[in-house]
């Protein structure tokens, strides 16, 4: 879970690695470092802290060269610290290495060339690839890398440079994600195709178990066992304005206000021009397959869990086929039973998230058809399952999901419709009113955005608290766990949710005068037991925000202010309670002075398990 860029050409390396990094901070930003190709050999600087530091450092005294490795850091093995940050070299200082992963066998590996003499200066794993690269090296820079990976085993992507051969920068692509941006008299590598796509639309995805090698005039692609290999280039469409903060505060509001979009463009060709059916060209499913789904486990980490929920609800309720929804990181562990009719449904904003795809790998293992949902195209969950239904969100930089959350929201309402109509569990009727209403949602999520202030205000009020309770039943349950998460993710506040009708079975001890409680209060068919539930903690002196259906008298007059959301069908509400959360959740986080695009501990893409 870091961030690699790499450059190759005639222009000066130094702006080249730190402009990349810039757009890749988000995959880690507790120390960055680059290594450049000079007149005086290979010569590395690196600091702890945000990419800032190392920029001021750099200005001070540059690194002057066409060809180098950078790296920005979320630290695995070893505390954050000048010396653990990345590129590592070997002791003589001729090799160097930035390197996003884990490798799991780096003890063994390291007390083996402590034996040979090489003396190691950091506590990484990183350092033991730059090491034993060096102690490989016979005049064949490929060779060596090549030697080295098949002796190492974990999750990782590479760069490495060599003094002894400046015309080369190898690249290794292991099971985290690697791109070769391809350019004229200069190529690229990165994490991920923002951190080059200032200079080059046209790029390579690495697939695991591949390398490249760049020059300055070209990329040759091979396997780790040395196969050449022809691919074709992708050429990236999307604009680079889409990944910069076009005029807003932060990544994450401007993230929240591309929503209407980002469900436009998620339902986009997906529902028939009479409106009355759901259209997935993507998906490979054929009528029979459909039928043939017994059960469905929905798998995925922290949001996109939270996704999945609401997810497992609309799919039981619409098609009628029994949903259990996992966290990624326990489900390998509890031995599901993960048959051949079981439809396991992967959700990732990233596609790279390591439990997300362990789990991906063990459905299929166990012979399930597995559906990715997911917003990066081309990422690892997208390339292994077998169905991919893309989240039409465009690139996600703030730490905290906004908009990538809404979209797999979009994309399980479809699902789920898809699934009612090949089954014909829900009358053409009803899917087409559902529709209706999925279209409507985008204008919907804009009334609430023009709203913000309101939140704004409410955020201010309760910056200064350090608990607070979310309350939901149902639907409003699940989006009361990604309010609370959100709102711990980026303002540090302590928020717990709670099914409303749970509360008086513990929690309720909690509840004291004055303490923030947000009850969602919209599913009507649970709507006068949460108002029960409301009342409960307002008699304990809760101050109490609630959330509903504009013009709903009876919530007014049970809470001490409320913020409305517009009619629409119950199911769907969760597209629209969410968003006042995710603004709250913004401003608590402003008024308290956080780094909002970057809460602390935190990285975008979770690429360890
Ligand atoms: C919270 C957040 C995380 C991610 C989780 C999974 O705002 O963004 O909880 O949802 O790390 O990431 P993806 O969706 O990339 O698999």
């Amino acid at each position: 879970m870091c961030g690699i860029v790499g450059y190759i050409g005639k222009r000066n390396s130094q702006e080249i690695l730190i402009e990349g990094l810039k757009k890749l901070e988000y995959r880690g930003y507790d120390s960055a470092g680059v290594a450049v190709f000079t007149s005086e050999g290979l010569k590395v600087k690196k600091a702890k802290g945000r990419l800032a530091v190392l920029e001021s450092e750099l200005d001070k005294k540059p690194l002057e060269g066409n060809a180098g490795i950078g790296h920005t850091r979320w630290a695995t093995h070893g505390k954050p610290s000048d010396v653990n940050s990345h590129p590592h070299t070997d002791n003589s200082q001729k090799f160097s290495v930035v390197h996003n992963g884990i490798i799991e066998n780096y003890l063994t590996l390291k007390e083996e060339l402590i034996a040979k003499g090489h003396v190691f200066v950091s506590e990484t794993d990183t350092e033991v690839i730059a090491h034993l690269i060096s102690s490989l090296y016979d005049g064949d820079i490929v060779i060596a890398v090549r030697e080295a990976v098949k002796r190492m085993r974990g999750a990782f992507a590479l760069g490495v440079l060599t003094e002894y051969e400046p015309d080369r920068l190898v690249a290794v692509r292991l099971a985290s994600p690697l791109i070769i941006g391809v350019g004229e008299g200069e190529n690229f590598i990165g994490s991920d195709i923002p951190a080059i796509l200032e200079h080059t639309r046209n790029v390579y995805i690495l697939n695991d178990g591949e390398m490249a090698v760049l020059t300055r005039d070209g990329v040759e692609l091979m396997t780790i066992e040395g196969n050449f290999i022809s691919r074709e280039i992708f050429h990236v469409d999307w604009d680079i304005m889409t990944a910069e903060k076009a005029g807003f505060d932060h990544f994450m509001l401007k993230e929240i206000h591309e929503q209407p979009k980002a469900y436009r463009d998620t339902m986009g060709s997906r529902i028939s021009p009479d409106g009355r059916s759901v259209v997935f060209n993507e998906l490979h499913m054929t009528t029979d397959d459909v039928k043939a789904i017994r059960r469905i486990h929905i798998v995925a980490c922290g949001t996109a869990y939270h996704a999945g929920l609401v997810g497992k609800a609309v799919i039981e309720k619409l098609a009628r086929i029994p949903v259990e929804t996992d966290v990624a990181s326990e489900y390998r562990y509890r031995s599901p039973i993960i048959t051949p009719d079981t439809l396991v449904i992967v959700v990732s904003q990233s596609g790279e998230t390591a439990d997300t795809l362990a789990a991906l790998r063990e459905a299929k293992r166990c012979g399930a058809r597995v559906l990715a949902i997911t917003n990066v195209v081309g990422s690892s969950v997208a390339r292994e399952a077998d169905d991919v239904i893309v989240t039409w969100a465009g690139p996600e930089i703030a730490v905290a999901s906004t908009k990538a959350y809404t979209s797999q929201l979009i994309a399980f309402y479809l699902f789920a419709l898809f699934l009612a109509q090949t089954l014909g569990t829900v009358p053409a009727d009803e899917i087409a009113a559902t529709l209706a209403a999925l279209n409507k949602l985008p204008e919907q999520v804009e009334d609430i955005l023009a709203a913000k202030d309101a939140i704004k205000a409410y955020a201010e009020q309760i910056a200064a608290h350090e608990d607070l309770f979310f309350i939901g039943r149902g639907l409003d349950y699940a989006v009361a766990l990604e309010g609370s998460l959100k709102l711990k993710e980026i303002s540090y506040i302590h928020s717990e949710a709670y099914a409303a009708g749970e509360l008086k079975h513990g929690t309720l001890a909690l509840i004291e005068e004055g303490v923030p409680v947000i009850a969602l209060a919209i599913q009507t068919d649970l709507f006068e037991k949460t108002v029960s539930n409301i009342k409960e903690v307002k008699a304990r002196g809760a101050n109490v925000l609630g959330i509903g259906y504009a013009g709903d008298e009876e919530l007014q007059k049970s809470v001490d202010r409320t913020f409305a959301i517009p009619k629409t069908l119950d199911l769907l509400a969760p597209a629209l309670s969410v968003v006042p959360l995710q603004l709250l959740s913004y401003y608590a986080s402003l008024a308290r002075g956080n780094d909002v695009d970057k809460p602390r501990n935190l990285a975008k893409s979770v690429t360890v398990e």
